[in-house]
């Protein structure tokens, strides 16, 4: 088999997944995986390289090096990041030590030699501006390896060594370092000579055989959520099974105004796609009734899920897997990788319970969203569900902060809806990533009509981001938020406060909960 898959070895950065995207936009599929399941990776056939990531160690601290050393001997070309090319440097027989100055942020290199890693770079006075984020350096260069880029503070800023192993000291993924995605260019299609072979036509091909390879003529049930990716898993799904694949769609209580309708409307109506609906929501409720702790939540909607789908099996047919619509980000976000942190675990991976009765599908796990979106107008998905801003799995339950229950489900469900409809209004909602209202637990003091008010909180959360990793508040004008705050006070009853949060991610997250 042609090799056609670039690893990329997570050693917990902050920037793993972005280096994978950028891959992923040159056209190149790349896999990420932590430096254990290297050691047990079986398909280094299908590699044709291998990019290390930076991470939060001291390759003085740490034994990967002796991975790396073994690793070498693939004769892969490989591109060390950060952390990634301490390990390198060490490997080879080089030192790497605290640096005298830690540089963090934006910073002038300039390059010493013509190396094709730099090939086509527009430089000014043979410099450019990249990213960096260090507290060590190399002190001791290995035998045989060239250095092709430094600054006064840091000697060691990019090597070569033979003809295809590279190290990075700053990171050419993030869009703040000048023509990053050049270097990333020149090193898969200069230093390793692949193709762009990652197309959306040829990804639908694959996963359909993938689909029907995996699944034979077993029987495939699949949660509907009215999302993209659940929406985009399905409509994949029924093109490679047709009516082996069963639509659930579950009202967990959590959902959206209109979500049920929606629903029945694309796929019953508009596409042909049988969905069973299922009334959930006492149920959930009342698991539910006196949680209050965010991953508790989570986990509890995950396995009342799943109790769910079992139910709903017992009582129909025999069906084999159960299909779901993660996707990579979720996979990398809740990866159990013991060098980076878990922020929050994720509904469709980490709330599952261990022993589950069914085999999982998930035919979208290793596409990013835009991929999936590209995948689901493909797919001749209409663009208003593509668009769609994403909703979590737990839906409104990591909404309600503190304890949920029916009647603050409709205050959020009521808020929400008119801050939607208003976005819709005015030709907002394309312009923001996601928009939504939380409801607070506490109460606030008003006055109505004379009247004083000891009533609920809503805040709207607006945030732009390209990634979801990070994000910033959308910045709308001032009466746009007035006129929603009034509206929801007016048409919402038990709410006498609306306020907006304008907190960026890092440090909050997009959701409250
Ligand atoms: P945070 O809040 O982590 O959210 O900044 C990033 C993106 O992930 C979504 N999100 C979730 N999606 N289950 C999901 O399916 C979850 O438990 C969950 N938590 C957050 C969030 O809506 C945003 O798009």
């Amino acid at each position: 088999m042609k090799a056609n898959k670039l690893l990329i070895i997570d050693f917990g950065s902050q920037y793993t997944q972005l280096i994978a995207r950028r891959v992923r936009e040159l056209g190149v599929f790349s896999l990420v995986i932590s430096i254990d399941d290297f050691l047990n990776y079986k398909k280094v056939d299908e590699i044709f390289g291998i990019i290390l990531s930076g991470g939060p160690d001291s390759v003085y601290k740490s034994k990967d090096y002796l991975v790396i050393k073994s690793l070498l001997k693939l004769n892969l070309p490989v591109l060390g990041i950060c952390y990634g090319m301490h390990i390198l440097i060490k490997a080879l027989g080089g030192r790497v030590e605290k640096a005298n100055y830690r540089e963090y942020g934006r910073t002038d290199i300039k390059f010493e030699k013509n190396s094709i890693l730099f090939k086509n770079i527009n430089l000014k006075n043979r410099s450019i501006n990249v990213w960096m984020s260090h507290g060590d350096s190399v002190t001791k260069i290995p035998q045989g390896v060239n250095v092709i880029a430094s600054n006064k503070s840091t000697p060691v800023i990019a090597f070569s060594f033979k003809k295809n192993i590279f190290g990075l000291q700053f990171h050419p993924e993030v869009t703040h370092t000048n023509q990053g995605k050049k270097i990333i260019h020149n090193y898969l299609f200069e230093v390793c000579k692949t193709r762009k072979l990652w197309t959306i036509r040829k990804i639908e091909r694959n996963l359909i055989n993938d689909i029907k390879n995996t699944v034979g003529n077993k029987k495939v049930i699949l949660g509907l959520s009215g999302g993209v990716d659940s929406s985009v898993s399905a409509v994949l799904i029924h093109k490679a099974i047709g009516s082996q694949l069963k639509c659930v769609f579950v009202d967990t209580g959590l959902i959206r105004i209109n979500e049920k309708e929606d629903v029945k409307n694309l796929f019953v109506k508009n596409l042909n796609i049988k969905v069973d609906f299922v009334n959930a929501k006492n149920k959930f409720y009342g698991k539910l009734s006196n949680v209050t702790e965010p991953e508790m939540k989570r986990k509890i909607i995950g396995k009342c899920f799943v109790e769910v789908f079992e139910d709903y099996v017992k009582k129909h047919d025999d069906y084999h897997f159960l299909a779901q619509g993660t996707i990579y980000p979720d996979i990398i976000e809740s990866a159990v990788n013991s060098k980076s942190k878990t922020i929050k675990s994720h509904h469709n991976v980490g709330g599952l319970p261990k022993k589950i009765n069914f085999h999982l599908l998930e035919p979208i796990k290793l596409l990013f969203k835009d991929e999936v979106r590209k995948l689901g107008i493909n797919l001749n998905i209409p663009r208003s569900l593509i668009d769609r801003h994403p909703f979590p799995g737990p839906g409104l339950g990591v909404r309600i902060i503190g304890a949920i229950n029916k009647s603050r489900v409709s205050m959020l469900q009521k808020a929400d809806h008119i801050f939607i409809s208003e976005l819709n209004k005015y030709n907002l909602y394309n312009s923001v990533s996601q928009a939504f209202c939380v409801l607070l637990p506490i109460k606030t003091v008003g006055v109505m009509g004379d009247k004083r008010t000891y009533e609920n909180v809503i805040c709207l959360r607006s945030v732009n981001t390209i990634d979801f990793m990070t994000a910033k508040v959308s910045r709308f004008k001032f009466e746009f938020l007035e006129l929603v705050a009034n509206k929801i006070v007016n048409e919402v009853k038990g709410v006498n406060r609306v306020t907006y949060d304008i907190t960026s991610k890092p440090p909050s997250t997009i959701e409250w909960e």
